[in-house]
């Protein structure tokens, strides 16, 4: 397969067409952002972490059962994806109190949710990706009733399958954000990455093992991002 020219450069991602057609060439850059980008870092190595742990997790979802744009990995920082068109909504959701959860109903972190509680964010970068409802995400035509049903559903089904994937190595799925996409023939399938950048882990001692090391200021994440990366190869906690 050729690579052929840039498409898209995100914040953590530069996407390329391919000689095939609805194949995306993916290369996983070193840049970390907080704050809605507004903090932005070069972190060598982030990359071709972020690339693997996505690579694993994408493989193991795959083989569960679950579609999703993850053809294969090609390298250490580049993954081959079916082109979907993104759906501009962020699925959040959350097992355990914490982040922006925390903050908006006064509460400590650390508390395990009864039942996990999905949430939508408007994809938009000039208004700092709002909080929205299902009656917004009708308004703003960016899917139906049934389409919002049918995320929720798959988000919970997805989150049953990771919360095992990390328990099995010792660690705490808090909560996560997935990106969903659209085929051509309107069928929705899951999108994006699924990494510590997209999700919050905590270890048995309740260490961050994921991005918020670097949101917080609170420890290295490449040191952080190895750990993960190893022993999600190894299986072993
Ligand atoms: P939050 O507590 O800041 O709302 O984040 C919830 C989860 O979603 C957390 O695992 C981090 C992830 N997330 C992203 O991947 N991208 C984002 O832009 C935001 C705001 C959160």
């Amino acid at each position: 397969m050729e690579k052929g020219p840039l498409l898209y450069e995100g914040k953590a991602k530069k996407l390329f067409t391919t000689d095939t057609n609805n194949v995306l060439w993916v290369e996983y850059c070193d840049q970390a952002t907080a704050l809605n980008g507004a903090r932005k870092e070069q972190i060598a190595g982030k990359g071709e972490l972020n690339n693997q742990i996505t690579s694993l997790i994408f493989e193991k979802l795959n083989r569960a059962g679950v579609t999703t744009h993850f053809i294969k990995q090609l390298s250490k920082t580049e993954q081959l994806n079916e082109r979907v068109e993104i759906i501009p909504m962020e699925v959040v959701l959350r097992n355990v109190v914490a982040g922006s959860f925390a903050k908006r109903f006064g509460l400590e972190e650390g508390a395990v949710l009864s039942e996990p509680i999905v949430e939508f964010y408007y994809k938009n970068d000039a208004l700092d990706d709002p909080f929205i409802n299902d009656e917004h995400v009708k308004f703003l035509n960016i899917a139906t009733d049934e389409e919002i049903a049918f995320l929720k559903a798959e988000t919970r089904t997805i989150n049953a399958l990771l919360k095992k994937i990390w328990s099995e190595i010792g660690l705490t799925l808090v909560d996560f954000k997935l990106e969903f996409g659209r085929r051509a023939d309107g069928t929705i399938i899951l999108a994006d990455e699924i990494s510590p950048d997209t999700s919050r882990l905590w270890d048995a001692e309740g260490r961050h093992m994921d991005k918020d090391v670097f949101r917080r200021n609170i420890g290295d994440l490449i040191e952080v991002y190895t750990n993960v990366l190893t022993k999600l190869e190894n299986g072993v906690k």
